[in-house]
C-alpha cells in the first residue's frame, strides 16, 4: 500500500478517515465490479454444487476484470469469498460443502480496483427456500436498508445501530453482536467499528466523506455465536439460521451514496 495514499484526507478524533470529493469514483468503481460479480453468481447457485465451485468462478471474475482478491492472503484467508450457508453466521470458508435444495448462504466479495475497496455480500437460495428463510432473509435486507436511511452528517453511528436492532427485534429476530461492519476505502478494515445494534445518539457524527460498510447478520434464534475449529467459520450458537446483506456506502453533503448497488437490480430479492 502506497503511504502517501494512505494519508489523503483527515482523520476526526475518532480516528476516521474523511475521504474527498473526487475518491467517491474509485469507491464506485471497485464496488460496481464486486456488485456484478455477485449478480452473475446467481445462476450458479443451484442444489449439487460446492461452494468451493462457487469460490472457483469467483476467482475467476475478479482475475477477468484485471481486480485483486481483497481477502486472498487477508490474516492467512485463502479465498476469494467467504460463503456462509445456513447456520453459519459469516466467514464460511468455500470448500467440498454441497448445496442442497433449500440451503440460503451469503457470499461476500471484497475487490481492490486501483486501490480502492469494495465490499458487499447477498443472500441466495439453492433451489426454493422455506418460509422461515425467506422471512428471515427479507428482515435482514429490510434491517441493512433501515440502516442505509440512518446515514447522513449530523447522525450518530448509534443512530444506525438502533435503526437495524429495532426493527429486527421488532420481528422477533435477534442482531448478532460479535461481528461488526467496518470503515473502509483504501484500506480493508479501518475505524469505526460499525455496530448493528446500540442506542440513538451515541457514537461518532457521521461526516460528509466516511466511507463505511453496514452488514448486519440477523439469526432466527439467539444472537450468540461460535467460531469452529477452522478459526474463520462463525455458526450460531443454538444452530439457528442466519443471513447477512452488506453494502459499502459513503456519506455525502446531504445523505448517503452505496457504492455496492447491484448493476442488474438484483441484489433483492434473489429468490423469486
Ligand atoms: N468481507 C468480509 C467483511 O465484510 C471480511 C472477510 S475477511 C476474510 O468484512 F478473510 F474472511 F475473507
Ligand atoms: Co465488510
Ligand atoms: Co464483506
Amino acid at each position: 500500500m502506497d503511504v502517501k495514499d494512505q494519508s489523503r484526507g483527515r482523520l476526526t478524533k475518532d480516528g476516521i478517515r474523511i475521504y474527498e470529493a473526487t475518491d467517491f469514483a474509485g469507491m464506485h468503481k471497485a464496488g460496481r465490479l464486486a456488485a456484478e460479480i455477485l449478480d452473475e453468481m446467481i445462476e450458479h447457485v443451484v442444489p449439487g454444487t460446492t461452494t468451493g465451485k462457487l469460490d472457483e468462478i469467483i476467482t475467476d471474475k475478479v482475475e477477468a476484470a484485471g481486480a485483486k482478491s481483497a481477502t486472498i492472503g487477508y490474516k492467512g484467508y485463502r479465498h476469494a469469498s467467504c460463503i456462509s450457508v445456513n447456520h453459519v453466521v459469516c466467514h464460511g470458508i468455500p470448500g467440498d460443502k454441497l448445496l442442497k435444495d433449500g440451503d440460503i448462504l451469503n457470499i461476500d466479495v471484497t475487490v481492490i480496483v486501483d486501490g480502492w475497496f469494495g465490499d458487499t455480500s447477498r443472500m441466495y437460495v439453492a433451489g426454493k427456500p422455506n418460509r422461515r428463510a425467506e422471512r428471515l432473509m427479507q428482515v435482514t435486507y429490510d434491517a441493512l436498508m433501515l440502516g442505509i436511511d440512518a446515514v447522513k452528517p449530523g447522525n450518530t453511528f448509534g443512530d444506525i445501530g438502533h435503526a437495524i436492532q429495532r426493527y429486527v427485534e421488532s420481528q422477533r429476530m435477534s442482531v448478532v453482536r460479535d461481528f461488526c461492519g467496518h470503515g473502509l476505502g483504501r484500506v480493508f478494515h479501518a475505524p469505526p467499528n460499525v455496530l448493528h445494534y446500540g442506542r440513538r445518539g451515541t457514537g461518532a457524527v457521521l461526516e460528509e466523506g466516511m466511507f463505511f460498510t453496514i452488514e448486519p447478520m440477523v439469526n432466527l434464534g439467539r444472537p450468540e455465536t461460535k467460531v469452529l475449529g477452522d478459526d474463520w467459520t462463525a455458526v450460531t450458537r443454538d444452530k439457528s439460521l442466519s443471513a447477512q446483506y452488506e453494502h459499502s456506502v459513503g456519506v455525502t453533503a446531504d445523505g448517503v451514496e452505496i457504492f455496492t448497488n447491484s448493476p442488474a437490480g438484483k441484489f433483492h430479492p434473489t429468490w423469486g
